[in-house]
């Protein structure tokens, strides 16, 4: 009989849990790293062993990542967030272990470097000036707007702002030029879109669109998320064409993809890349909508064992709805009862309660929980998703 298998997980806190799961369900041994921020939540019971990892910076992981492997080297490592990708991906090319490889880790951790490479490979992309102070952007800006300024190593919409008029830049420069390194790009229309990927070898072994609704500019923060989006044909192969360049220049190996464009009148336009497990709980609506656990394809993948025949077309339609509210003090929250009672809720899950403060929608970490909707066809799925807003609202005192 052959060893089990084993994984090592960097990163766990909530929405890592699944791979953890996964690995279970499959009889893969598990270690697991997690950072002291989560320590007291971590799941001790889904994996062998818990290193703790001190920081979360990126050296912070790339030091506790490489010891855990160097006590013994397991066969599949996966970084799970931004902060455990190069961490994982250094270890993954020094031990030989299954990974996106550390270019496409590197290049996908900063937006400036993705539209240098990218730029210089004809991706469709923004037109961008990666400034020193936003300042340096001012003429610039000017003469493109209107025009998105962004931090070059952020996520969930964190400082991303869009920029309309002369006196919004005036404005926006007086306010940030103390911010060090931006990234100001042309501002691309059309609706937006992510595509999410497995891949082995290079090869995409199963794939995504997701469609996106969010919050109206300036912030774009996101609202709901649909699943198994089908584009028109033609749009359909410039998207493939724009995804596969894509790959080639990360020079993306193995793992997981997460992408997101826009759709312009000219075609697909890259907004950025990451080589990471796709948040906002897309890995269950993916699930649902094609029938299968992406993170049991991630762990197989990563650990060398054979992966089934991976979905090609939908077979459900599922979405994820986010709760919002007016900034101010959570009085009353309605409708979750009914909400939940609904046959295509598969979940409801405030992150916030009464007596909880609502910030402004700025960045989708101030959004207040979501909802999974499932549905049979794409009509039905709009059904609920009509009727989750309709139904669950938040209430709140300014
Ligand atoms: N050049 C652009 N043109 C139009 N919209 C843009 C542009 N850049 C960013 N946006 C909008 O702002 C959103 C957030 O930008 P970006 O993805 O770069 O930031 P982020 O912090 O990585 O956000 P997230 O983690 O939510 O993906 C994008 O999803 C898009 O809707
Ligand atoms: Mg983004």
């Amino acid at each position: 009989m052959t060893a089990p298998r084993e994984l090592l997980l960097a990163g766990v806190g909530t929405m890592g849990r699944p791979y953890l799961q996964a690995a279970a369900r499959l009889g893969v041994r598990a270690r697991a790293l997690e950072s002291a921020a989560t320590w007291d939540n971590r799941p001790a019971d889904l994996a062998e062993r818990f290193y703790r990892v001190p920081g979360d910076h990126e050296e912070s992981w790339a030091g506790a990542v490489e010891a855990a492997v160097a006590e013994r080297r397991p066969d599949g490592l996966i970084g799970f967030a931004e902060s455990q990708v190069v961490a994982a991906a250094l270890a993954q090319q020094r031990h030989g272990l299954r990974g996106p490889s550390l270019h496409a880790a590197v290049v996908s951790r900063n937006k400036a470097l993705q539209r240098a490479l990218f730029g210089a490979h004809g991706v469709p992309q923004p037109g961008y000036l990666h400034v020193a102070r936003l300042g340096e952007a001012r003429d610039w800006m000017l003469r493109h707007l209107p025009v998105v300024v962004k931090p070059l190593n952020l996520s969930g919409s964190q400082g991303v702002e869009l920029i309309r008029t002369p006196d919004e830049a005036e404005e926006a420069v007086a306010r940030r030029d103390g911010e060090g390194r931006l990234l100001v790009e042309t501002a691309v229309e059309g609706p937006e879109y992510s595509w999410e990927a497995l891949v082995g070898g290079g090869e995409v072994l199963f794939e995504n669109v997701t469609a996106k609704e969010t919050t109206p500019p300036p912030y774009f923060v996101e609202l709901v998320h649909r699943c198994g989006h089908d584009f028109a044909p033609d749009d359909s192969a410039r998207v493939r064409a724009m995804t596969s360049d894509v790959l080639r220049v990360l020079g993306m190996d193995t793992g997981l993809v997460h992408l997101e464009f826009r759709m312009s009148a000219d075609g697909p336009v890259l907004m950025e890349v990451a080589v990471r497990t796709p948040g906002d709980y897309l890995p269950d609506a993916i699930g649902l909508t094609y029938g299968f656990d992406l993170y049991e394809a991630m762990v197989l993948l990563s650990v060398g064992l054979p992966l089934p025949d991976l979905p090609r077309r939908p077979v459900s339609r599922a979405a994820t709805v986010f709760l919002t509210a007016e900034p101010g003090t959570i009085t009353r929250i309605d409708g979750a009862d009914e909400v939940r009672a609904h046959p295509a809720v598969v979940r409801v899950r405030p992150r916030k309660g009464v007596g909880d403060t609502v910030q402004p929608l700025t960045s989708s970490g101030r959004r207040l929980g979501h909802v999974l909707v499932d549905a049979a066809s794409p009509t039905e799925r709009e059904d609920a998703v009509k009727f989750v807003r309709e139904t669950l609202r938040v209430a709140v005192t300014p």
